[in-house]
């Protein structure tokens, strides 16, 4: 949440700062602003509400300082508003912040700042401790400031009398840095700055950055110095843009096939799953008594898909656990329960206070995680890194295919290793999950198709949509992706639950998309479909029937691929998926900016 870009070096800034922003827009978009030096010991701010093109176009044309920093804002604290977008600004001191300085008015008080400052931010609060404490040494300020702030935070911050430096510190909130030709980057994130370098390095917590055009120097607040440890990635910066596509949501969707097979085949030794590239042995599956899946959003679909596999396939018994609930409770937990976080970011603080708690309780701790580096990957004490290449859009699409293809192959490793699948059923099963990427594609093809049949989507009010089992899983992610990005009220329900209450809300012409492809209970749902429909309901039907027995059932039938029933997920989710994003584009929303939401979760 938030994005945050730092440049000091030998090329202007102001465009490196825009550009970077831009990048980082799916954190955050209700205002943006830059600052940087104009002249010797004057610090220039540019700041708006509304997007980074609205911060472009206030911007000066011939702007040649070439050290500065920028932000973009998701509102915690104060309205959306030009006075509280960032860069704050208090003497000497100019700032910008990611996270939330939760005892901001205790420092009020204990500062005199009261009816001193311009804005309603606690970020405002943190540049007048920071100035209230500057007499000269921006290092010594930082420190004993930090040391005042209680939450969460990712800082960069200029002092006016010490030109073409740029000093950061985080606790919590992501930061990466990097020194390269051009001069010193620093980034919530890495897609800000990769068109300059693709090596870079996670900055630690509580550790003093210094960045001047010729390095970075870091240490710690007891000022001892930190070498920064680079990592590399094999993206680039296409992989940030859209190459085309009208949205990043649509070209992340069309990435999937692709995605996933990065991620699987690696992970394949003569045909069976192996993870000992990634330093997890058999011996991490040996010996389980139970598995905790804990994740947030469309992260805990996939769990729940993962549930849905590992315990009807094994009888072992799975939970799945939303994470900013199962911080907060006594966790039932073993030093024989494996736990599984899955995340996109690595950066989703709930999940992270998750992961915190359970290694307290057991070893065996497995994040299934797409950014390298990240915290969680980092608190884990074994990871598993999906390979999606960043997700912009904010609604997540190739990184839950990735977390769920992810945990086929937990299932096979988990199977084999405790006996209870023959290495026969193994193969056969990792060979239906290569087939996916090329049943995907067939499903990428009907696109057009997809978004004629269910036209009806745009103008709804209220949707559901409907399963059993997996479908079940499903359908929460399918409710989910239409809800954030196009405004239109979905429920998800277990087909058999419906009539429990729920079917009182269907009405004529109230859109129901059902999904009816586990074998064991297809007869039961198609029932359940009989019972919304004689009730008026618009059905929109996912199922690998060729030709429906009673096509009175359904309205619309969007055909599943053949394909044994825990497979279909995949190309049932990309329909759901184009669903959702043809209703948004159809109600004139755009998908990758959906209102009050921005990516990576970084605040309770
Ligand atoms: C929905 C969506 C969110 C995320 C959730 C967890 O489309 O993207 O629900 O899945 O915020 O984020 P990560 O996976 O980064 O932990």
């Amino acid at each position: 949440m938030c994005g945050i870009i730092g440049f000091t070096g030998n090329i202007p800034v102001q465009d490196i700062l825009l550009d970077g922003l831009q990048r980082l827009e799916y954190r955050g978009y209700d205002s943006a602003g830059i600052a940087y030096f104009k002249e010797e010991q004057h610090i220039s701010l540019r700041k708006t509400a509304g997007k980074v093109a609205d911060l472009r176009a206030i911007c000066d044309d011939n702007n040649s300082s070439v050290c500065g920093i920028g932000h973009t804002r998701w509102a915690t604290h104060g309205g959306v508003s030009n006075v509280n977008a960032h860069p704050h600004r208090v003497g000497k001191v100019a700032l910008i912040h990611n996270g939330i300085i939760e005892n901001y008015h205790e420092l009020i008080e204990k500062f005199h700042l009261g009816g001193k400052l311009k804005s309603e931010t606690d970020t405002e609060v943190a540049a007048a401790v920071f100035e209230a404490l500057y007499d000269g040494d921006p290092e010594e300020a930082i420190r004993r400031g930090v040391k005042l702030f209680k939450g969460s935070f990712a800082f960069c911050i200029l002092f006016a009398d010490h030109p073409g430096e740029v000093y950061a510190i985080r606790n919590v909130s992501p930061m990466v840095a990097a020194h390269c030709e051009e001069g010193s980057f620093i980034a919530s994130d890495l897609t800000a700055f990769i068109s300059y370098s693709n090596r870079y390095f996670i900055v630690p917590e509580y550790h003093l950055l210094k960045m001047t055009p010729d390095g970075i120097t870091m240490a710690s607040l007891e000022g001892e110095t930190a070498e920064p440890e680079y990592l590399e990635v094999d993206w680039d910066v296409t992989a940030a843009q859209k190459e085309g596509y009208a949205h990043f949501m649509l070209k992340e969707i069309n990435e999937q096939p692709e995605a996933i097979s990065r991620t699987i085949v690696p992970r394949l030794a003569n045909g069976l799953p192996d993870f000992t590239e990634d330093g997890i042995d058999d011996s991490f599956f040996e010996d389980c008594s139970d598995i905790t899946i804990v994740a947030c959003g469309t992260a805990m679909h996939a769990g729940l898909v993962g549930k849905s596999l590992l315990q009807n396939m094994f009888q072992i018994p799975v939970t799945v656990a939303i994470a900013s609930e199962f911080r907060y409770e006594a966790p039932v937990i073993g030093e024989k329960s494996m736990v599984i976080v899955v995340s996109q970011s690595g950066e989703t603080i709930d999940t992270l206070e998750a992961l915190k708690l359970a290694n307290r309780y057991t070893k065996k701790t497995l994040a299934v995680v797409n950014v390298k580096g990240s915290s969680i990957a980092r608190e884990s004490n074994y990871v598993l890194y999906t390979h999606a290449g960043p997700e912009i859009a904010v609604a997540s699409t190739k990184a839950y295919t990735v977390q769920v293809a992810t945990f086929f192959l937990l299932a096979v490793k988990l199977g084999l290793v405790t006996g209870k699948m023959t290495e026969k059923d193994a193969r056969a099963f990792v060979d239906n999950l290569q087939r996916v990427p090329d049943v995907i594609r067939q499903i990428l093809l009907t696109a057009d198709d997809i978004e004629e049949l269910t036209q009806r989507m745009t103008n709804a009010q209220n949707t559901f949509f409907i399963g059993r089992g997996l479908d079940y899983s499903l359908a929460m992610e399918g409710a989910l992706k239409l809800k954030e990005i196009s405004y239109i009220h979905a429920e998800a329900y277990a087909a058999g639950e419906l009539k429990h209450g729920t079917i009182a809300l269907i009405s004529e012409g109230v859109p129901v998309i059902s999904i009816a492809n586990q074998s064991h209970v297809y007869s039961k749902v198609i029932s359940n479909i009989r019972e919304v429909k004689a009730r008026g309901a618009y059905v929109i039907l996912l199922s690998r029937d060729e030709k429906i027995s009673d096509p009175s059932i359904c309205d619309v039938q969007l055909r599943i691929p053949d394909l044994p029933d825990a497979f279909t997920v995949f190309p049932s989710v990309v329909i759901l998926q184009f669903i959702a994003y043809f209703a948004a584009v159809g109600k004139g929303f755009n998908p990758d900016q959906p209102r009050n939401l921005a990516k990576s979760v970084t605040v309770e």
